[in-house]
């Protein structure tokens, strides 16, 4: 009989990507993805440590496994990724509920584990490995809108900022085979998908020497794991050194008519040769996310960022001169430990100089074992914190909604994702610089739908979105300049 797994999944998209790569390993082992808890055999949590406020999310969801316990005995519960690695013993002493703990590059040894779950007993593993890529493992794609899928490239991070539980959770940086990378992107356009998003913590520090290869697995391959060795025709080896724009390149080569996405850039590494690879190629999206935490330089080095606000302005500079169009996001902290009220200015002063679209920003919380935990006190109060939050978050709100209103009148190319929450009339798609574009479900006499790409006129802004109108749909193949 088949078993049913339900898989929830919290924190970044590199978790979403993750969550995808255990169905599949799950798949081999009998089991099928089911869309609630309610009705599965065995509920995984995909969980996050990167913020106090993300692990107690998931613990009070934990608990809320007690009630499906006590009417499904059958029920075996697992919390998989950050906190499985960062909590490990503590959640299986303290959280009953939970039957099994699998750190992040620990995931082909599932059904093994669950083996041993089966007979009563509890199974943990969150072995790091050096290694682990998951590089051959098709993923089985989860709640998917049959439009736009994520593939991990690189895994780990060893950049080692002050504040940041990652490199703890994750463990050291390696980048995947990119013929696996390419190859999985091609089965994307075999299957219909029209966009993919390249993942990794530090997308411009990935690297692949071919000397390398081949990889010996971190758990010992199975065979029916691989993907058939010999394919035609045969993706262009890779033979010399690969680095992240060679890597874009050959994606937006291989998939002219796949649009692409990457995340996360970092300020000190992103270089001129990827931006180069960006403005020539129309299927890659001109679309950054840089990461600038604080536009103090003094509270930079503090975070062991490895730039200064000089060398971020001059990187913002350098995409602007590449390309006019590009949007740019970022991330924010504010109240970072010893953050002074002129610190914080001048993180509003670098909103204001570097025109973001958009930006994630969090209050600083402190994280254990992290550098910033040991060697700097976390003496910004918290109604500090909170009032300089909300500064940047209003400042930001302003700039990203004239940044929306300065789109008016143009025309976009939007690919349709799906229908619009607030009106089944409308859809909902995204133009290149991932803004979102909500436009009617006609245009003329033909039916519009997830997939399809448009040319809108963009006739109206909101703080977050836009509105459009379809002239033209082109479902053509995106022409490379
Ligand atoms: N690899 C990415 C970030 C991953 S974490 C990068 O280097 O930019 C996503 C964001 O969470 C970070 O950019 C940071 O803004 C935020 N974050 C990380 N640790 C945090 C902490 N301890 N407190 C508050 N926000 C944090
Ligand atoms: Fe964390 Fe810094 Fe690595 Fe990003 S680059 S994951 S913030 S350590
Ligand atoms: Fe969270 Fe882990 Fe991602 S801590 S942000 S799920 S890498």
């Amino acid at each position: 009989m088949q078993k049913k797994v339900y898989i929830e999944s919290y924190g970044c998209q590199m978790n979403v990507s993750d969550s995808e790569v255990v169905a599949s390993i799950l798949a081999k082992d009998g089991y099928t993805p089911v869309k609630s808890a309610e009705e599965a055999d065995l509920v995984l949590l995909n969980t996050c440590s990167i913020r106090e406020k993300a692990e107690y999310t998931v613990l009070q969801r934990i608990n809320e496994m007690n009630n499906l316990k006590a009417r499904n005995r059958s029920l075996k519960v697992g919390v998989l990724g950050c906190m499985a690695e960062r909590m490990r013993e503590e959640l299986l002493e303290k959280k009953r509920v939970v039957d099994l703990v699998v750190g992040p590059d620990a995931y082909r040894t599932l059904p093994e584990l669950l083996e041993k779950v089966g007979t009563g007993q509890k199974a943990v593993n969150v072995l790091l490995s050096r290694e682990e890529t998951y590089a051959e493992i098709e993923p089985v794609r989860l709640d998917t809108n049959g439009v736009t899928a994520f593939v991990t490239i690189m895994r780990g991070c060893d950049n080692m900022c002050a504040f940041c539980v990652v490199p703890f959770t994750r463990g050291r940086e390696r980048s995947r085979d990119p013929q696996t990378i390419v190859r999985e992107c091609e089965q994307l356009v075999r299957d219909g998908y029209k966009e993919v998003t390249l993942l990794g913590q530090n997308v411009d520090s990935y690297k692949w020497r071919p000397a390398e290869e081949p990889r010996a697995s971190g758990y010992g391959l199975r065979a029916d794991d691989a993907l058939p060795a010999a394919r035609s025709p045969q993706p262009e080896a890779f033979d010399s050194l690969v680095d992240f724009a060679d890597l874009l390149e050959r994606v937006a080569i291989a998939c002219p008519t796949l649009r692409i996405r990457y995340s996360t850039s970092h300020p000190k590494d992103m270089t001129d040769k990827v931006l180069a690879v960006m403005a020539r190629y129309d299927n890659i999206c001109k679309y950054i996310h840089l990461p600038v935490q604080s536009g103090s330089s003094e509270v930079l080095k503090r975070m062991n960022r490895g730039y200064d606000r000089a060398w971020y302005l001059q990187r913002i500079a350098s995409i602007r001169r590449h390309m006019p169009d590009c949007a740019i996001s970022t991330d924010i902290i504010a109240g970072y430990c010893g953050e002074t009220d002129e610190d914080h200015q001048q993180t509003l002063s670098l909103i204001n100089e570097a025109g973001y679209d958009m930006a994630f920003m969090f209050k600083y919380s402190e994280r254990p074992k992290t550098l910033a935990a040991r060697k700097y006190p976390d003496d910004v109060p918290d109604e500090v914190k909170g009032r300089r939050l909300q500064e940047i978050i209003d400042l930001q709100k302003e700039k990203s909604a004239a940044r929306l209103r300065g789109y008016v009148g143009e025309v976009h190319e939007v690919l349709i994702e799906g229908v619009s929450k607030r009106s089944a009339e409308h859809l909902y798609g995204r133009n290149t610089q991932n803004s979102i574009v909500i436009v009617s479900h006609r245009h003329g006499g033909t039916e519009l739908k997830p997939g399809d790409l448009v040319q809108a006129r963009i006739t109206g802004s909101t703080a977050g979105s836009l509105q459009g109108e379809v002239v033209d749909i082109l479902n053509l193949q995106p022409v490379l300049a």
